[in-house]
């Protein structure tokens, strides 16, 4: 099923780019972390609170499999650790066309400052966060990403119209 996915760190606007793509491809769109968040009857920062990021992290490959069963073609954005799992990766590119939303850690802290929802940014200063983060992180979504899209200085028309010219 050639579904549309869209990966990213967070803060590089996945879910808000997602949700607009959808309505302009009259396509349904569903995102990880709000599908594990209903499915669970619980927030994401409980999940990790309750019963850690290890628990977390199969709930979301388990999430990604059901969605291989989905014959509905769909826009999926996908929680940012999610790419990184190698277990996932096959997954990701079975599901269908892998979009990279990329932003500069400088966009991610102006977009990430004062976020109290994601627990992988809890403590500690927020840049050092990211910057590890991306380091560990850029190489899965490189080798995973059908293409990029750069999302700095760019309004949503301009991305939305940069992933239609690329898929
Ligand atoms: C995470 C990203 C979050 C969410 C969870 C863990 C991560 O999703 O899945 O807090 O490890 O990068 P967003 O990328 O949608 O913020």
């Amino acid at each position: 099923m050639k579904h549309i996915i869209l990966i990213g760190f967070m803060g590089s606007g996945k879910t808000s780019v997602g949700e607009k793509l959808a309505e302009t491809l009259n396509l349904s769109f569903l995102d990880t972390d709000e599908q594990i968040e209903r499915t669970s009857g619980m927030k994401i920062s409980d999940i990790f609170e309750k019963y850690g990021e290890t628990y977390f992290r199969g709930l979301e490959t388990e999430t990604l499999k059901n969605l291989l069963k989905d014959g509905e073609r769909k826009v999926i954005s996908v929680g940012g650790g999610l790419p990184v799992q190698e277990k996932n990766q096959p997954y990701l590119k079975e599901l269908g066309t892998v979009v990279f939303l990329e932003a500069s850690e400088e966009t991610l802290i102006e977009r990430l400052e004062g976020d109290t929802t994601r627990p992988m940014l809890k403590g500690g200063n927020l840049r050092e966060k990211i910057h590890m983060l991306m380091e560990q992180r850029k190489k899965a979504y490189d080798k995973v990403a059908d293409c990029h899209i750069q999302t700095d200085n760019k309004n949503f028309e301009e991305i939305i119209e940069g992933i239609r010219n690329e898929i």
